[in-house]
């Protein structure tokens, strides 16, 4: 039967690069919705970007643009990043669509109309990080626990949804649907913050402070909060309030998140549901953080490693397969590159590659390359309860993708892969192929392994789509049927028997070569100088490219300056005469530099050092070796631009 099924990611802020967290949602996100669709559900899939506020505002401003021109080139890589991953989202809402806008517009007016929103005064402590106010018992040390700063004290005027109004009634809701926040460690965390009276939510910014935002219906003077225009995305996507989405899917959702934004989720969005009378959200599945040597991966932190980097280097599936089977949903988990290699090479390269090359290897040496015929009379008698295995595999499977336990759902398809193993070693076809009275049971002995590879190319469909459709188009499985992704359907895989005798077999592929770690990282070190994942630093817009000044500058003097070894101070002429300080004492000698061009940017604030003015920017390239001088390969102009 189908049935309506809607999944949301968070919508990202667009203030820093996607990374490894975001990804992993997303994955998550694709994964469950491409299991829904094996199901044949109806789905819809959103994801988005959230674009307003101050840190957008500080980030567009830091690359000297404006915040529209920032928001639409960020956006655009959180887009295409997600189609290099091969998600299937259906829907990619941004908080500065006007449609959007509408909405959130709307629902202020309906609450302030309901009178759940009041103005008054307000003194707390702000964290500009996290865009919102801490009260002195969520910070550690005195510091914001997520962005490990001191908020600062800030009294305003604003306005305030009454949250308290409806905390019976949120405890009330959780206690009674046991699954609306999952796992239940993090139901016990909010229920744990409601025994707690709940403080009313500021939701609004005066202008005077912040500009980038939704303005008030009821005041022109505010904007409002971030938070309180971002979670209704997840209605404005759908068209809330008479769209027909939105009375297809809501509240048909699952909401994913990690367990930074729970608060947000699990208390102001079912209340701002309530208090607009709008129906419940089905459920919310929180996850944990993907850490660096224990640190949570933040941009904050500057910790982060780039998915785009990893599907590069070891494939778009495998890195899926990775991000998949090493977290347990709920529970934060480490990333290390060599937990990523070995998890390929023995689950991926080991157990599932060699399992399909040495069936497919069998079916040319004993049948020619043609899925043999079965003969029913021997079927039972050496299926040696393949088949029932692998039907109980896909209930077990089913049973852990619904409840996102997807490193549970990969288990227990390895452990199919590892019965087919022992099912090869148990019948032993060699021995079969060697008598003339036994190629029958060699028939459904080969067969059987073709259909279990069948089911496995089925399963592991929302995981590794790619893998799951080059196992298929090998495996001969109707080439129709595949395109129409007919195989990717739970029903059809629970029927046993997907792969036709008679057809023909193309010879074997290696489906996941093996990695060598200790090569790997070898290369790359020559690649990138001695760090093998070297992060690039945030991906700029041509603009802010253009807002730096190089120019080519002749040295006309340079002397060693008193007390300071590493530096020396340079007369330049670069079209006019500057003075320069240069930290480059340590590999150039002044009497070597007079004459040389060199490249300087020309408009940068200038720095006093060691009590003289620097006017400017050497270039250089800095190894283990020391600095090395960027220059020009002919003699121009001193002044000449360069870019
Ligand atoms: O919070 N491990 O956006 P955001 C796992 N705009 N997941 C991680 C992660 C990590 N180390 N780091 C980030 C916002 N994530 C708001 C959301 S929703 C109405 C508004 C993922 O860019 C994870 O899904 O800070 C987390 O919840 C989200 O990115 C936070 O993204
Ligand atoms: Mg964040």
């Amino acid at each position: 039967m189908t049935e309506p099924f809607y999944i949301t990611t968070p919508i990202y802020y667009v203030n820093a690069m996607p990374h490894l967290g975001h990804a992993y949602t997303t994955i998550a996100a694709d994964v469950v919705c491409r299991f829904n669709f094996m199901r044949q559900n109806e789905t819809l899939f959103l994801t988005g970007t959230d674009e307003h506020g101050d840190k957008i505002v500080r980030a567009a401003k830091k690359d000297n643009i404006s915040p529209k021109a920032y928001v639409d080139t960020i956006s655009k890589v959180f887009k295409d990043l997600w189609h290099q991953l091969n998600i299937k989202y259906d829907c990619f809402i941004r908080t500065t669509d006007p449609a959007h806008m509408a909405v959130v517009k709307q629902m202020l007016q309906k609450i302030y109309d309901a009178g759940d929103i009041y103005f008054s005064e307000y003194e707390g402590l702000y964290c500009f990080g996290c865009e919102r106010f801490f009260t002195e018992r969520e910070l550690v040390d005195g510091k914001c626990p997520d962005h490990r700063i001191e908020p600062e004290l800030i009294k305003e005027s604003n306005y305030f949804f009454k949250m308290s109004r409806y905390q019976d009634w949120l405890i009330d809701h959780i206690e009674k649907h046991s699954d609306f926040i999952r796992p239940e460690r993090y139901r016990n965390e909010v229920l744990a913050f409601l025994s707690e009276p709940l403080e009313d939510l500021c939701i609004s910014r005066p202008k005077k402070r912040l500009k980038w935002g939704i303005t008030l219906p009821f005041d022109k003077d505010y904007v409002t909060y971030v938070w309180f225009d971002a979670l209704l995305n997840y209605i404005s996507a759908l068209g809330y309030p008479d769209g027909e989405p939105f009375k297809k899917f809501w509240p048909h959702v699952q909401h994913i998140i990690a367990k930074d934004i729970l608060k947000p989720h699990g208390i102001y969005w079912p209340i701002m549901l309530k208090a607009a009378g709008i129906p419940m959200y089905n459920h919310l599945n929180v996850h944990g953080y993907w850490n660096v040597d224990q640190s949570k991966m933040s941009k904050s932190i500057g910790n982060v490693v780039e998915p785009l980097q990893l599907k590069n280097v070891y494939g778009l599936d495998a890195f899926r397969f990775f991000l998949m089977r090493d977290m347990v949903f709920g529970l934060d988990s480490n990333f290390s590159e060599e937990a990523l290699v070995q998890r390929i090479n023995a689950d991926l390269a080991n157990d599932l590659g060699n399992l399909f090359s040495r069936v497919v290897a069998m079916v040319h040496k004993y049948f020619k390359g043609i899925v043999p015929e079965i003969d029913p009379e021997v079927e039972d008698q050496f299926q040696l309860g393949l088949e029932s295995d692998a039907l109980s595999t896909i209930s077990e499977y089913e049973q852990a993708m619904e409840t996102f336990a997807f490193h549970k759902a990969l288990v227990v398809i390895w452990e199919l892969i590892a019965k087919m193993n022992k099912y090869v070693d148990v019948t032993s076809p060699w021995v079969l192929a060697k008598k003339k009275s036994s190629q029958k049971q060699l028939q459904v002995v080969i067969s059987n392994l073709l259909n279990g590879l069948g089911v496995i190319a089925g399963l592991i469909y929302p995981i590794m789509p790619d893998t799951s459709a080059a196992m298929q188009k090998h495996l001969g499985m109707d080439p129709d049927m595949i395109k129409k992704g007919r195989f990717n359907n739970l029903d059809i895989l629970k029927a046993w028997k997907t792969i036709k005798p008679g057809m023909q077999i193309p010879k074997g592929i290696t489906l996941f070569p093996r990695i060598d770690l200790k090569n790997k990282v070898a290369a790359q070190k020559e690649l990138a100088a001695g760090e093998p994942l070297s992060v690039l630093k945030t991906e700029i817009p041509m603009e802010a490219f253009g807002a730096i000044d190089l120019r080519v500058a002749t040295v006309l003097s340079a002397e060693s300056i008193p007390r300071a070894k590493k530096l020396l101070k340079l007369e330049v002429d670069l079209g006019e005469k500057r003075t320069l300080v240069a930290g480059i004492a340590a590999s150039y000698k002044p009497e070597d530099l007079v004459g040389k061009q060199v490249i300087v940017v020309a408009n940068l604030k200038p720095a006093k050092i060691m009590g003289i003015v620097s006017n400017g920017m050497v270039l250089a390239a800095v190894d283990d070796n020391g600095c090395s001088l960027v220059t020009i390969d002919r003699n121009v102009k001193p002044g000449t631009q360069v870019g």
